[in-house]
């Protein structure tokens, strides 16, 4: 699975977050010649999501370009119990850092590196999200309504697992997501996370006014 790497170091975080955490401060005090990337309040991600907010592994998500309010849900979500938590380092961000490490991440704009998709699943997909997902998944999952995550260009792998993870209940859904599920087989999810990982983070015809 090609998942395996990443989970390892998951293990290995949970079992020795203390550890893992010294090795990184000293670690970036040590590579000063890459710049400042170890440096700061992102010092505990950056093995896993980069400074740039690129997941470092298939199944991590990438966090660049995401809106402030959404990543700070997001660690806020983590921190409070409501979202599963499987890395304890989302536990441990000190409520100081959730702040500057949502801007430091909305503002990355390294491109997000393609995953690999299905075309006759990406054209399925684009259906079922156009009838089910649209409304709060915005733009093909470049926009957001009702606190919705960016969606577009995301890991592919990270997608079809998050994307199952609602029904089966390991994670709870948000307010009205379950009645866009209704009645979809694992195949038509997996579909729609094919369509979503397929999309640009950013519109081609937009990429000039972008918004900053
Ligand atoms: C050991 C690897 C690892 C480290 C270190 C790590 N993360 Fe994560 N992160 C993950 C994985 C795996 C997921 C997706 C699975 C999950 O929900 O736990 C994730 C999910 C997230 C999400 C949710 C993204 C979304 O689209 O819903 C946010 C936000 C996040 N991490 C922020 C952080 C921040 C901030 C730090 C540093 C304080 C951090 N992470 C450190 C592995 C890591
Ligand atoms: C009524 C608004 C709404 C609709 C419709 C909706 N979603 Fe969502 N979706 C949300 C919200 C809000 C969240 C964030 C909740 C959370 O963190 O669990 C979310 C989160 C997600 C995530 C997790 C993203 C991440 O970064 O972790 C996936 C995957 C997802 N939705 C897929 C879908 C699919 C597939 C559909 C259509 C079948 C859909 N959603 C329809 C509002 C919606």
């Amino acid at each position: 699975m090609e998942g395996n790497p990443s989970l390892r170091k998951v293990g290995a975080l949970r079992s020795g977050s203390r550890l893992l955490t010294a090795a990184l401060l000293i670690g970036s005090a040590a590579v000063g010649a890459q710049g400042t990337a170890g440096s700061g309040p992102i010092a505990n991600c950056i093995e896993c999501h980069g400074s740039d907010g690129i997941g470092t592994e298939p199944d991590i998500p990438h966090l660049n370009g995401m809106p402030e309010h959404l990543l700070t849900t997001m660690m806020e979500a983590f921190r409070d119990g409501k979202r599963p938590l499987k890395v304890r380092v989302h536990r441990e961000i000190p409520a100081g850092d959730v702040a500057p490490i949502a801007r430091h991440y909305a503002l990355q704009k390294a491109a997000r590196p393609k995953s690999s998709t299905t075309p006759e699943l990406v054209a399925r997909g684009e259906s079922l999200y156009l009838k089910r997902c649209a409304d709060c998944h915005l733009d093909n999952g470049r926009d957001s309504d009702k606190e919705a995550p960016l969606t577009a260009a995301q890991s592919l792998s990270y997608l079809v697992a998050q994307t199952l993870a609602y029904k089966t209940g390991e994670r709870k859904f948000p307010y009205l997501m379950d009645g866009a599920y209704r009645d979809l087989s694992n195949e038509d999810l997996t579909a729609i996370a094919h369509f979503f990982a397929a999309q640009d983070q950013v519109a081609p015809q937009q990429g000039r006014r972008r918004r900053r």
